[in-house]
This record gives C-alpha cells, structure tokens and sequence, in this order.
C-alpha cells in the first residue's frame, strides 16, 4: 500500500485534490493511504510532499522488532520520524539489522516512523514530489497582482478530477495561471479573458512553457458551448471594472449553470455566501476549501456540479 505524505498547511485541500484524482483508502493526519499510485500520478498534486510504501502500523515502540529489518534495508539507511523520539527508534532498528550501515545525507533506504494517534507508522520513502512552482511563480511570468499561486491553481485544476487529454476552460483567466498547471498536466486548455491585455499575458506565458491553447478575447456570459471542466479565479473588487460584483457573480453561476457538464472549481473571495450564489443557478456545491492570502484577503474555493 502507498501512503502520501501531505502538506500540512492545508490539509483540506490536500485531501481534496487527492480524492478527485485517486482512489483513496483512508486518512490519519498527513498521511493519505492508497493502494496504487505512480510516480507520474503522484506528481500532479500539488500539497502533497512524499510518497512512502506503508511497510506496518505498530501499537508501541516495542513492536518495531517484529519487522524483518535485514530484508528490509539492503546497504545505506537512515531512519527519520516524526513526533516521536529518532534517537530510540533508531536504535531499535540498529540492533535487530546484522550489518548496519546508517548514511544520513543519502542512504539507499529512508526508514520513516509517524506517531499519529495511539499508533506508530512505518513506512519506506519512495520519493519525493518536485514541483517547480519558483520557474512559475508569478513575479516569474507576465502576470498582475491577483494572478494565483501555481501550487493553488494546481490544487483547483485537480480539484476538477479532469485527466490528461481533457478539455477545461478557464473563462476569466486573466495571466493564464490555472491553464498553465493544467497545460503542464496534459489538459487541453480553453481560456478566455474580458481584457485584451490579459489574452496577451496568458499566450506569453504559454509559450514560455511551450504550451499551446485556445485563448480569446470574450465575456464569460456570453461563453455558449459546453464544458465538462471549468477552472478560475473570478474578479474581485479591486481588479475588476465590472461595477457590481455580487449582481455578476450571480450572472456567473446562473450562466455555468447552463454551460457546464461535468465540474467547475471557482475561487472568489470569502465574504460571498456560496448557497446564495448559486441559488436557481441548478448547480450543487459539492467541496468548500478556504485559504488565506493575506491580512486582508482569505478566499475560498468552491467545487460545483449540475444539481
Ligand atoms: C482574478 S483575475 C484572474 C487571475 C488569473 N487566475 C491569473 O492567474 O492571472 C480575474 C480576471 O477576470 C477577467 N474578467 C472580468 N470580467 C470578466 C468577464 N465578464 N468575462 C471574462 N473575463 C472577465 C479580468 O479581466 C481578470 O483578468
């Protein structure tokens, strides 16, 4: 069994992302158990940070000899835990292996131990997830002072569940931050942007990255053919020439209501209602994750599905 080690700063959306993408197990903490998972898979997520082999769950510390370490660790190893003690465990281990040769910076076998609960987790490291995000980041690319973070528009594209080959629009994308991570994650992307600016910000980007996809000028509310998967970060307040921001939100929903045919995931800022939005729009809300920008900004990411 494979167990993914998440990034605590936002669990929820760890788990999230996770569940829209794989068949999960089951979840103790920041750890995410699941039977299958390849290296090309796993590295789509975008809060997540490891990924071990669950080797055993032990009820005490005195259960860790019961594991065969000698065919376990083959030449280097390291032991690491978390919030248990290293020094004892390490012990433990070293005295049931014949031939122990620990080698801390890069041993051949890492050897974890988490403390979750009343139970302690074994596992083996098997790798470690790169991301990327500085090359993307947006003081990286062209991009304005609301454009989003590539670890949470990633985390939003895999919230749609949309797989490699997928078509997914962004109606309002601004710099191309969502089609960015889901162009890199083999989607066909759609964007469109009510600025001409914007539409040359994201084929800029784009091309940077050797991305190609279908960007034009258009308001989203007048978007007519249907998608199964949509992605953004609606306009607020201080970035928008759009006058009332909650009357167009509300045209938003109304107008996904009837274009979408399978999962949109859109951030807005957390002030809005989301049963209100999407009230007569004939969409359901099905997740709701919040994270904070700054002092004065914590937004909120809703996952929407036809009622
Ligand atoms: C929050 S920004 C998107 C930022 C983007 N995610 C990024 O990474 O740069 C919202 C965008 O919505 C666009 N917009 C506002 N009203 C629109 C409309 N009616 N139709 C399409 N786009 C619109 C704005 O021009 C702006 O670029």
């Amino acid at each position: 069994m494979k167990v993914i080690i998440l990034a605590k700063d936002n669990l929820e959306l760890a788990d999230g992302e996770a569940k829209a993408l794989f068949e999960t197990i089951d979840r103790v903490e920041d750890l995410l158990f699941l039977q299958q998972l390849s290296s090309k898979q796993a590295h789509r997520l975008a809060f997540a940070k490891e990924v071990h082999e669950l080797l055993s769950i032990l009820d005490s510390e005195d259960d860790v000899h019961k594991l065969s370490w000698n065919k376990l660790i083959k030449g280097t190893y390291a032991i690491r835990t978390h919030d248990i003690p290293e020094r004892e465990m390490a012990a433990k281990v070293y005295m049931n292996l014949r031939h122990p040769v620990v080698n801390l910076t890069q041993p051949a076998t890492e050897i974890h131990f988490f403390k979750r609960g009343k139970v302690i987790i074994c596992t083996k490291k098997l790798f470690t997830i790169e991301h990327g995000y500085e090359a993307r980041h947006p003081k990286e690319r062209a991009s304005i002072p609301v454009s989003v973070h590539p670890k949470i528009a990633r985390a939003m594209v895999n919230l749609t569940g949309g797989q490699p080959g997928a078509t997914i629009l962004d109606p309002c994308c601004g710099t191309g931050g969502h089609l960015l991570e889901a162009g890199l994650m083999g989607l066909k992307i759609t964007g469109t942007d009510i600025e001409k600016r914007m539409v040359d910000m994201t084929l800029f980007n784009l091309k940077k990255n050797n991305l190609v996809g279908k960007i034009s000028r258009q308001d989203v509310l007048t978007i007519n053919r249907p998608y199964k998967y949509i992605v953004t970060d609606l306009p607020y307040a201080k970035n928008t020439k759009t006058i009332n921001i909650r009357a167009f939100y509300q045209e938003f929903f109304i107008h996904i209501g009837k274009i979408l045919s399978k999962r949109a995931v859109i951030g807005l800022p957390d002030i809005f209602r989301p049963q209100q939005l999407i009230k007569n729009t004939g969409l359901k809300i099905t997740g709701e994750y919040t994270y904070y920008i700054h002092r004065s900004l914590t937004k909120k990411i809703l996952v929407v599905e036809k009622a």
